[in-house]
């Protein structure tokens, strides 16, 4: 028998996060000092992510096609098979695809919001609505552009920050139904099922919420499609959360989830840890609907805009999902950087999710008002006060509504994303460390606004500019605290 990791104890007592795997390959990286972090700052429009990774000494923007991959996966790209029809690395991916899921059809696609477009140009129409637990960015910009509406069924308690819910992410049966009877069955395009959830904090949806939601899509005919990005997160949650599925082994809750869902589809940057994504259904009809868009959008229908390598590591990747020591290593570090927040007294969303750590920046800038993008100017001043880059997930991350106002974001965070295997726990001490100065003087932290706005994901290159002198005061204060400028 192998031991679990998290079965292991420490003598001191202490809760340790144990890697189940050694360094082999490394990246130097580098930390600027906090003078050139502001000017980097500057150049950069107060964006996280129009910095250079240069520049960056952690990067916590995302674990999207960032995580470390396994040797088992580098030793695979070497076997692709580089043809445009018929490469023997499609039927090796789609023949995983199926056994985990038991799925007959896989489509490829490049990254998961290819999907997302494909699937709204499939499903979705001026006016017609898609109902799910929790938007995410690129999801709802796919909709909205084709004049779709989204509406969310989530629980009244997940937006709670601090909470026990282990469960966050479930949908709210409820509202559901409300929500279906009041837009009547045929003018709904699908509900979609995210888990785990992104935006609002990596948090899981259950087992037994998954069975529900699909009895009662199956009742009424409607199309349930099942965004797995964050699965492997959320199986680790369905494994450690949910007592009545404790004694199952992955695979057999793979293959549940799979036969739940009308269609799945997945980002392979998170799912599977490598870089593309793809669609699965058994359904002949919707795989016939979706087939003529893969190739319109993305690519011949055997590697839909991947690279064949890029295919094969994610064959592996996907394997990889099935053990629990694989899985888990991003939510015990997560929880490990939450434990250290919280023993600082910093707002954290609690319990701990996939993904990354998320700081609640409402509460961290409480005095921000939300039209001067707290969560945008949180990220920004975690830039500044340890070369750490996080993501802003708040009302930046939002659109404007057709009016132009604001759409106020239910949560703004920061996200601390915790990519497998990248981290130590030397470095997300630093983090912690950092993050404690600075909501020590957190005060001196003021609002953003924006200089250029684009119209579309404008988190993604919109610039911006501090309301007043604040950057240059926090400095001030970072570097009479820490003389040596790092
Ligand atoms: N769905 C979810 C739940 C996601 O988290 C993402 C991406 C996508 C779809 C889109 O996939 O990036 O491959 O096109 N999330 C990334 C993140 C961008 O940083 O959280 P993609």
């Amino acid at each position: 028998m192998l031991a679990n990791c998290e079965k292991i104890n420490f003598f001191s007592g202490e809760e340790i996060p144990l890697e189940m795997h050694k360094a082999r390959m490394v990246q130097r990286i580098f930390l600027p000092t906090a003078e050139r972090r502001l000017e980097v700052l500057k150049e950069g429009g107060f964006n996280t992510f129009l910095l250079p990774n240069r520049e960056v000494f952690l990067d916590m923007l995302t674990d999207s096609g960032v995580n470390a991959m396994s040797e088992a996966q580098y030793a695979a790209m070497m076997l692709a098979d580089d043809s445009y029809a018929g490469s023997q690395t499609f039927y090796r991916l789609a023949e995983t695809l199926g056994e985990l899921f038991g799925t007959k059809y896989f489509l490829p696609a490049h990254q998961g919001r290819a999907c997302e477009n494909i699937l709204a140009n499939a499903y979705v129409g001026e006016g017609r609505v898609t109902i799910m637990n929790y938007h995410f960015t690129t999801t709802k910009a796919h909709i909205t552009r084709l004049g779709g509406r989204v509406l969310e069924a989530l629980a009244d308690d997940a937006l709670e920050s601090a909470s026990d819910n282990p469960f966050k992410g479930n949908f709210d049966l409820g509202k559901l139904e409300k929500m279906v009877a009041e837009a009547g069955v045929d003018n709904v395009a699908f509900v979609r099922l995210e888990a785990g959830t992104n935006l609002i904090g990596g948090q899981p949806v259950s087992m037994a919420n998954m069975r529900a939601v699909s009895a009662f899509c199956r009742k009424r005919g409607l199309l349930l499609v099942f965004d797995a990005s964050l699965l492997a997160d959320n199986l680790y949650f369905i494994k450690t959360r949910e007592a009545a599925e404790a004694h199952r082994s992955l695979a057999e809750i793979v293959l549940e989830i799979g036969s739940l869902m009308d269609i799945s589809y997945f980002s392979g940057r998170k799912l599977g840890c490598a870089r593309g994504g793809g669609l699965i259904t058994s359904s002949a009809e919707h795989y016939e609907k979706m087939r003529g868009l893969v190739t319109l959008y993305e690519g011949f229908l055997t590697y839909g805009g991947m690279s064949v390598r890029e295919m094969e590591a994610m064959n592996v990747g996907l394997k990889e999902t099935l053990d629990f020591q694989v899985i888990n290593q991003t939510p015990i570090f997560v929880a490990a950087l939450g434990r250290e927040l919280v023993a600082r007294g910093l707002p954290v969303i609690t319990p701990f999710g996939g993904l990354g750590c998320h700081v609640d920046a409402g509460a961290f800038l409480a005095h921000v008002p939300q039209e001067q993008y707290p969560a945008g100017a949180l990220a920004a001043a975690v830039y500044l006060t340890g070369g750490i880059r996080g993501m802003e997930r708040g009302t930046l991350s939002e659109q404007r509504g057709p009016d132009g106002r604001e759409t106020m974001a239910q949560m703004e965070l920061v996200r601390l994303a915790v990519p497998k295997r990248v981290f130590t726990l030397s470095q997300l001490k630093f983090v912690a460390d950092r993050l404690a100065w600075l909501h020590k003087n957190r005060e001196l932290v003021g609002g953003l606004e924006f200089e250029e706005e684009p119209e579309s994901l404008r988190f993604f290159f919109g610039r911006l500019r501090p309301k007043g002198d604040w950057p240059e005061r926090l400095l001030e204060r970072f570097l009479r605290d820490m003389p040596s400028g790092v």
